[in-house]
């Protein structure tokens, strides 16, 4: 029996990277997974390598941005488990930018994926976890929150989510939900990829722990925030980063 058993997930972004790490360290932990992302193929693709047997990985192709398919996409969960117990908001982009230079599909797309999106996610299963009285929701921000040349959009975003998810966990704190964040610094995955060699570098050069972060070492935080571990933990913004947010 593993701690989130017989507990249902959702999780977005699930296809790669992070979110990939996310739904199999859930799955590990005995949830059964509902998996979300944009890109059909690759989180079938996931979903068999993590659960072969389909029998707690569930995928749903959806776009998190648009309202309507995030609405389609909880009723057919619901209709699926009957519930939802838990809630990582990890899907995100970037589309990096001096701000002088930003277009307005650039700032618009970064929010729309980043931030407008956990209004539409949260929004379908704040009114479930009231009435069971029980639920967790973890927001997938960044180190980017707190400014980043470059990230005008992104860091907009990423604090917004902050924001959101500080007053989520005021508003439903007494019917035992919880709401927290986690900021994550430079992960390796495809986000980070092909970054330049000398931003690389310099983030290296100020992280503590001297190296990029792997996304398990993300997923084992959320994983802690999924569960009634931390039961007394609500509106934080843990910073999972090597120490980068420190100095
Ligand atoms: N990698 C890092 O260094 C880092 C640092 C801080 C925060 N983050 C955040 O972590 C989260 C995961 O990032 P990652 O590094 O794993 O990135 P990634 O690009 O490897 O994976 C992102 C996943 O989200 C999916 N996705 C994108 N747009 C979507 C949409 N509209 N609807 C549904 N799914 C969508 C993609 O298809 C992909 O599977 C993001 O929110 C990102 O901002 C990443």
């Amino acid at each position: 029996m593993g701690k989130l058993s017989n507990k249902v997930a959702v999780v977005t972004g699930a296809a790669q990277g992070i979110g990939e790490k996310i739904a199999e360290r859930l799955l590990a932990d005995g949830a059964s997974v509902a998996m979300l992302d944009v890109n059909l193929e690759k989180l079938e693709q996931t979903a068999i390598e993590l659960d072969g047997s389909g029998e707690r990985a569930r995928v749903w192709k959806c776009n998190v941005a648009d309202a309507a398919e995030v609405k389609e996409t909880f009723s057919a969960i619901y209709e699926q488990f009957g519930r939802v117990d838990i809630l990582v908001n990890n899907a995100g982009i970037t589309r990096d930018s001096f701000f002088h230079k930003m277009t307005a599909e650039q700032w618009n797309s970064v929010m729309d994926v980043n931030l407008n999106s956990m209004f539409y996610t949260c929004q379908a299963v704040i009114p479930g976890m009231r009435d069971q009285q029980y639920g967790k929701i973890v927001n997938v921000s960044s180190s980017s929150s707190w400014g980043n040349m470059g990230q005008a959009n992104y860091s907009a975003s990423k604090a917004g989510v902050i924001g959101l998810t500080r007053t989520l966990a005021k508003e439903n704190g007494s019917k035992q939900i919880t709401v927290n964040a986690i900021a994550p610094g430079q992960i390796n995955t495809d986000m980070t990829r092909d970054l330049p060699e000398d931003v690389k570098r310099m983030a290296t050069m100020l992280t503590p722990a001297a190296r990029m972060g792997n996304p398990a070492e993300v997923a084992s935080v959320v994983s802690f925030l999924a569960s009634d571990d931390s039961s007394f933990v609500n509106g934080e913004c843990i910073s999972v980063s090597g120490g980068f947010l420190m100095v």
